[in-house]
């Protein structure tokens, strides 16, 4: 949690004021569920600069936060035929929750001082893992290289990887740790981030994007969602 107090009230401001004074009065409309397209491209410019990820604006989905984020991979991963998803132990109980309000088990995965036991990942069968590599919740360890490289190499035989980006922007020891997104094979990785831990948890924001993919990873016909941080009632098109 973020020093509360410190929240930039007048720089907040100033950009309130800039924003009001350049919106039409058709962006005061319901404006594309996934995100406004001005913002979609600031995220991708966001995500190239500071990440090194590269991503179309088509690829990115402006959420309320990484628990949205959670609750429409969980739909996409069932729709997939995706039921069982590994999670990192310990780990988050918030974002197991929202993949089990999504109707997913979970699997416990052991985690070390190296960050997730990879072999452990593979022998419990899950096709799909959600975990935090750059900062461990909540012990903060990252994954190691050799881990890394071993969780990759799972990834190429079809596993999924769900990167929360946890407190990555928060290292002052270390290099930015390499996200295992750009890395992934095509159509594995999906990242979801959140700035929760930089401004207050209550503006909550997120993206979440799948930039590996040569095609967008279009949600299937049929998955809903509730509102999201962009519409109101909004369900996928198709
Ligand atoms: C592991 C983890 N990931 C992400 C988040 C941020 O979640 P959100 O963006 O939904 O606020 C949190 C917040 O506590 C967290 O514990």
């Amino acid at each position: 949690m973020p020093d509360l107090a410190a929240f930039p009230r007048a720089a907040w401001l100033r950009a309130e004021r800039a924003v009001l004074a350049a919106v039409t009065p058709a962006d005061f409309g319901y404006g594309s569920p996934q995100g406004a397209p001005a913002l979609r491209r600031a995220v991708v410019g966001w995500l190239a600069r500071n990440r090194g990820i590269r991503a179309e604006p088509d690829e990115v989905v402006v959420v309320a936060g990484v628990a949205q984020a959670l609750g429409l991979l969980a739909q996409l991963l069932r729709a997939d035929g995706i039921d069982r998803v590994a999670v990192e132990d310990p780990g988050s109980l918030g974002a197991r929750q929202q993949l089990e309000y999504g109707g997913h088990t979970t699997v416990p995965v052991p985690v070390d001082a190296g960050g997730l036991d990879v072999g452990a990942l593979r022998a419990c069968g899950a096709r799909a893992v959600l975990m935090t590599p750059a900062h461990q919740f909540p012990t903060g360890v990252v994954l190691d290289g050799e881990r890394r490289r071993e969780l990759l190499r799972w990834a190429a035989g079809g596993g999924v990887v769900i990167e929360d980006d946890y407190d990555a922007e928060h290292r002052y020891d270390r290099p930015p740790y390499p996200r295992c997104a750009p890395s992934c094979p095509t159509g594995s990785a999906t990242r979801a981030a959140s700035p929760s831990s930089s401004p207050p948890p209550c503006g909550s924001a997120g993206c979440w994007s799948r930039p590996t993919c040569a095609t967008p990873w279009s949600p299937p016909s049929g998955t809903r969602t509730s509102a999201t941080a962009s519409s109101p009632n909004w369900s996928w098109p198709g």
